[in-house]
């Protein structure tokens, strides 16, 4: 990275780290939620959201305030949240069934919006994470079958990489509407980039009973990260 890209990044970082901090979110990736809410539209007040990979729960602050007393917000992450009022957590791996059992309880019917910032560890080389992240994006993509009302919304955080046009793909086959877009909070080199998907079409329907062993995904060797 040239040293004026990096400059450039680390000046963002703390700018947002600051803002962070002063604001009382507990993640710079708030900023990235809010600045997505306010040019694509994704929360209305009462709305039900679920977020996955939640923790340290930046994203949850920025998401129960949209939504208000009335809305419902549930997070599940790997790793524990701080409790936060009015906000539901899990910890779990979203991969596993049981967490997802216990998702569908607490939401107790069907969502609104579905979020996912997970991340791997990243570690590997490039390709892998980028595979990984994919990979997750696709287990977020599964909740949405399962979880997501006709006419809903997904933002899901990805690594760019060869695998996205068919990551797309997959999106395109259950929403309206697919965009691909860096909130201005995203590191200006940062390979990560953020797919707002709208009008949910509810095609699948699926159930958790329906997931037979054939259709089971393979085990998923990305177990989180905070990036
Ligand atoms: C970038 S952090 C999320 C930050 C969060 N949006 C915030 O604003 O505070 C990514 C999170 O994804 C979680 N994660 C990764 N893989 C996961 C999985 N399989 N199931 C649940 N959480 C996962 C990690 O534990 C990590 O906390």
């Amino acid at each position: 990275m040239a040293l004026h890209d990096r400059w450039v990044q680390e000046r963002k970082h703390e700018h947002y780290y600051k803002l962070a901090k002063k604001l009382n979110y507990r993640s710079r990736a708030s900023f990235k939620l809010m600045q997505i809410d306010d040019r694509f539209g994704i929360f209305r007040e009462g709305d039900s959201v679920v977020d996955l990979g939640a923790s340290p729960g930046g994203w949850l602050q920025v998401a129960k305030n949209r939504v208000g007393d009335e809305g419902k917000v549930v997070g599940v992450d790997l790793r524990h949240i701080r409790p936060l009022e009015g906000v539901t957590t899990i910890i779990g791996d979203i991969t596993e069934d049981s967490t997802m059992i216990k998702l569908l309880e607490a939401v107790g019917g069907k969502a609104d919006v579905v979020l996912s910032d997970m991340a791997p560890n990243i570690g590997g080389s490039y390709s892998t994470d980028h595979a990984r992240s994919v990979e997750l994006c696709m287990y977020a993509v599964d909740v949405c079958d399962r979880i997501l009302k006709k006419g809903g919304k997904m933002v899901v955080k990805v690594f760019m990489g060869d695998m996205m046009d068919s990551l797309i793909k997959e999106l395109e086959s259950r929403f309206a509407s697919v965009k691909v877009h860096s909130p201005a909070a995203s590191r200006d080199t940062s390979s990560e980039m953020y797919i707002i998907s709208k009008g949910f079409l509810a095609l699948k329907n699926v159930e958790l009973k329906d997931l037979t062993e054939d259709e089971k995904k393979p085990e998923f060797v990305s177990k989180g990260g905070n990036i």
